[in-house]
């Protein structure tokens, strides 16, 4: 009888064992730029070329991203903040109504109130996070001069839908759409971010895509103070004279920013290009584990070409102490996103019901996913996910009374 309780405690401690798993030393990021000898031999070149500010890699990379995403033009800027807020600007878009979703980051809630608008903040689809075009349909206002439309974690806007009852200007934003193919194809203008830990990261910057020239024409310029020069020091040929002139003689009949994307920036762009296909293969490979290995415990996000952020959902009693276990793991987590109308930055101009984001983002949390995890890093977030429910999940108590096991001794 002893000897039968001895061998399932042995059992049971050689189980325990192997199912353990020790806890890591340094943190596990939920996001992470990941970089090597590429970017740091190009940026050594692009230091010792004198070319640091908007140069001739800005233009390489402008060319290369406009032909990779299928758009005429492409012109780069600092941030994808500053590139939507530039689309506003050119296009003349104030003193109107924007709508906008409200899962999303702040810069689509504050773009709008930059440019004296009401930040007009939507519901979002409970599948995809993205905006709802029934609500936009129940809040477009006879000022709504604006949509701009995220494709959150990737995952397409509903364009085409609001595209049926809407003709105004639709700006996609792209920030985390880099590259999912057909993506800023379907807006009027396309806002890109490079922001550090983006698909295509160099720290910050972003693009604006378009097929209209006019707008192209007038965005160039307005980078740069509204200034026409190019980045060439001695002008060949001042296209009136036909003779050679000087970059310092420009002319400047426009009001313009300081935003343009500089050489050391698109030089990482450049090389993180390169790699773009490789690391979002390796993205998509962590959510294929992640859909396939915690189906049973975690609701899986919709299918992301990008996987900008992995954005699963859990029972709203248990996503905080889900992240804390996590982090006491050390596995770092997010939630992508707090929904915005919550912020008082804009909370008095969204005093409405907002029934699905408001239910949906407390289910939210974004696990681990870059290029920088290994297939064991994988290993560790899916065991740790499946152990907290292990041990807390919720199994009904059985009705009978168990005896303790040491009450066997
Ligand atoms: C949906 C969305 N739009 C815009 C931005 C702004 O990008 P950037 O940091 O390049 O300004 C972000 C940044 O995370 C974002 O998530």
């Amino acid at each position: 009888m002893i000897g039968n309780q001895i061998i399932i405690l042995l059992i049971f401690l050689i189980f325990t064992f192997v199912n353990s798993m020790e806890i890591r030393k340094t943190m596990l990021p939920v996001l992470r730029p990941v970089g090597g000898d590429e970017e740091v031999n190009a940026i050594r070149e692009s230091i010792e070329s004198g070319w640091w500010g908007k140069g001739p890699k800005v233009a390489e990379f402008e060319k290369k991203f406009a032909e990779m995403v299928g758009a005429k033009y492409a012109v780069a800027v600092n941030s994808a903040t500053s590139g939507q807020d530039l689309v506003l600007k050119a296009l003349g878009i104030k003193d109107c109504d924007i709508i906008n979703p409200t899962i999303s980051f702040m810069t689509t809630a504050v773009v709008p109130l930059w440019n004296n608008c009401t930040s007009n903040i939507v519901d979002v689809d409970p599948v995809t996070m993205c905006l709802d075009p029934e609500d936009v349909k129940k809040n477009l206002k006879p000022n709504t001069k604006a949509i701009i439309a995220v494709n959150q974690a990737g995952v397409p806007a509903p364009i085409d839908e609001i595209r049926k009852f809407y003709d105004g200007l639709i700006i996609e934003d792209c920030a985390h759409s880099c590259y999912t193919p057909g993506a800023g194809t379907k807006g009027d203008v396309a806002v890109w971010s490079f922001q550090a830990v983006k698909t295509m990261p160099c720290g910050d910057g972003g693009m604006i895509t378009t097929n209209d020239k006019e707008l192209y024409d007038k965005l160039v310029p307005m980078t740069w103070l509204g200034i026409t020069s190019t980045y060439s020091r001695v002008k060949k040929d001042d296209g009136l004279t036909g003779k050679p002139g000087y970059s310092w003689d420009y002319e400047v009949d426009m009001l313009g920013y300081k935003c343009y994307m500089i050489d050391l920036q698109a030089t990482i762009c450049l090389e993180q290009m390169k790699k773009l296909d490789k690391n979002l293969e390796w993205r998509r490979h962590i959510q294929k584990r992640y859909n396939e290995e915690l189906k049973n415990v975690i609701q899986i996000p919709p299918h992301s070409e990008t996987v900008q952020y992995y954005c699963a959902k859990v029972d709203p009693d248990v996503r905080d102490d889900l992240i804390d276990y996590l982090a006491d793991k050390k596995i770092h987590t997010s939630v992508h996103f707090k929904p915005l109308h919550l912020y008082d930055v804009v909370k008095d101009m969204n005093q409405r019901e907002y029934p699905v984001a408001d239910v949906e983002w407390k289910k939210l949390i974004s696990l681990p996913c870059h290029p920088g995890m290994s297939d064991e890093d994988i290993d560790y977030v899916i065991h740790w996910v499946l152990e907290y429910f292990s041990e807390n999940i919720f199994f009904e108590e059985p009705d009978i009374e168990v005896t303790p096991w040491w009450k066997f001794w």
